[in-house]
């Protein structure tokens, strides 16, 4: 439990992207090859013929479900985060990114041999199977106000960066971007930034940069009932 949590405290995938370029990985690093992505760009599109591990080295990606012109936001990659080409889902750049590729079969060879490696590798995709449980959890579970506080709560949660006044975070993203993600429109989740800004919860400090100043009401609003 002491380890979980002082592994929790790390950020999780900037660990990966650490670990790929110690000495020991060297070989590890040599097979992967770089790939530029403009903002918007699709990487990957539903079972893509690529059969690809990746990444991202730079940038931000979002991974999403499409259906008739309706879209279901499954994941946000930032930096450190591991993906593939071989699912279901889109990938897009939601800016300029930087993505490490290596073909499926043989990152398995190479990421077994490379022990050091193990330990990143199973945070990052432990990270990303938590994303899709708070995702069920709150599609299922809660509703439109509490997805929006829920998305800020985990962002400040693992990104946050801690000042006197609370935890900022760079989102990086419009609220077009976050309407999208939670499954919203952007009049909603602008009226419901609003709501917190006036509830002393939260701040926009810049353009997608937010303060954070009540963490313990914004959880609440998150996640209303006690744990
Ligand atoms: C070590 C290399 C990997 C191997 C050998 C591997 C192998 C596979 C195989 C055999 C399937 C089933 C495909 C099918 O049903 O047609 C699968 C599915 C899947 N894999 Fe991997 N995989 C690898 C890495 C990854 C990574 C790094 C991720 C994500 C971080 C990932 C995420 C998934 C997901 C989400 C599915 C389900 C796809 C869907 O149903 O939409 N895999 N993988």
């Amino acid at each position: 439990m002491v380890i979980l949590m002082s592994l929790k405290n790390q950020r999780f995938g900037q660990g990966l992207l650490e670990s790929l370029y110690k000495p020991e990985n060297s070989d590890l690093l040599s097979q992967l090859n770089e790939r530029r992505y403009k903002k918007r760009h699709i990487l990957f599109m539903p079972h893509s013929k690529e059969d690809l591990v990746f990444i991202v080295k730079e940038g931000k990606l979002r991974v999403y479900l499409g259906l008739d012109g309706k879209e279901l936001s499954l994941v946000l990659l930032g930096p450190g985060d591991i993906y593939t080409s071989h699912t279901r889902a889109y990938v897009v750049a939601m800016e300029d990114s930087v993505v490490l590729t290596c073909p499926v079969f043989k990152f398995y060879t190479l990421a077994t041999k490379n022990q050091g490696f193990s330990l990143p590798l199973f945070m990052s995709l432990g990270k990303l199977l938590s994303g899709s449980i708070s995702l069920i959890e709150n599609l299922y579970f809660y509703d439109i106000d509490k997805r929006v506080a829920a998305y800020f709560y985990e962002e400040a949660l693992v990104h946050g960066d801690e000042t006197d006044d609370g935890l900022l975070v760079h989102v990086g993203l419009t609220v077009d971007n976050i309407a999208t993600i939670v499954g919203s429109s952007r009049q909603t989740v602008s009226s419901l930034i609003s709501g917190m800004e006036k509830d002393g919860i939260l701040k926009k400090v810049a353009r997608g940069e937010y303060l954070v100043k009540n963490m313990d009401e914004l959880k609440y609003l998150a996640h209303p009932c006690p744990e």
